[in-house]
């Protein structure tokens, strides 16, 4: 039985609920640049290109649900003795509105945007343009997605490591393990001696540095590793 279980999630996750990966055909950089909607230079160049891609993802959120995975890893965290921590690359809400209680969003929220001038963060279901105003301070342009663009740091990175520093299991969910550091936490968590097991629609990037590694749609692999986990 394990006791401190630390669970990675991406894109793949969310993939059956309706919401785009990135990496996979038709996913988002396959239309978008990263360099244009997901990096501080390319929203000083043009802002409301920017604004709009995370505006349409925002609203897109009212379009779709938590799925059998979300629901299962609410399961293992209601159900199992030790401690069960959740931390997601997605930007997506599914996780909590599935019940997640111990979650950290480490690429940031659609639905936050933070004013750069006076730092405030506001959850929000809004659409936001350039000259939007801040609720906070009431000056205009300084609203962004509080969302981590490349070349920017990660959220939460001591609590994570923390936690990856003290697992016995480490669970990797629908990630194509192309973006560090969460590409590099199966390291982290196998140093410390935990067992690690990936389950992705296909094997990743990081797929031999697992002990274990099952294959299929996370609806399907993911509740029954979890009732396994449980029985
Ligand atoms: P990717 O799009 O890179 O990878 C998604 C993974 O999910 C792939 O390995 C797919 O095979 C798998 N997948 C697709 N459908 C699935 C399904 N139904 N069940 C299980 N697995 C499935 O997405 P991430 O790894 O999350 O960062 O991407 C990591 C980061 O790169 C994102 O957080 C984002 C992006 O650039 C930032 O924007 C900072």
């Amino acid at each position: 039985m394990y006791n401190n279980i630390v669970i990675l999630t991406g894109a793949g996750i969310s993939a059956e609920s309706g919401i785009s990966t990135f990496r996979d055909s038709g996913g988002l950089w396959a239309n978008y640049r990263v360099e244009d909607v997901a990096t501080p230079e390319g929203f000083d160049r043009n802002p409301d290109l920017v604004h709009n891609f995370y505006n349409k993802r925002r609203s897109e959120l009212a379009s779709v649900r938590p799925n059998e995975a979300h629901i299962a890893l609410v399961a293992l965290e209601l159900n199992i003795k030790g401690s069960v921590l959740v931390v997601t690359q997605n930007v997506d809400d599914l996780h909590e509105r599935a019940g997640s209680q111990n979650l950290l969003h480490m690429h940031g929220e659609l639905l936050k945007v933070r004013c750069e001038r006076c730092g405030e963060v506001i959850r929000t279901h809004e659409s936001f343009n350039k000259d939007s105003v801040c609720q906070s301070c009431k000056r205009s342009g300084g609203l962004r997605p509080d969302i981590v663009w490349f070349g920017e740091l990660p959220k939460y990175m001591d609590e994570i490591s923390f936690a990856l520093a003290g697992c016995d299991l480490f669970i990797s969910i629908g990630t194509s393990g192309a973006v560090y550091p969460a590409a590099g936490f199966v390291q982290v968590a196998r140093g410390a001696g935990a067992h690690t097991v990936e389950l992705n629609l296909e094997r990743s990037e990081g797929a031999s540095l697992f002990h274990e590694r099952i294959y299929g749609k996370a609806t399907e692999v993911v509740p029954k590793y979890v009732k396994e986990l449980l029985m």
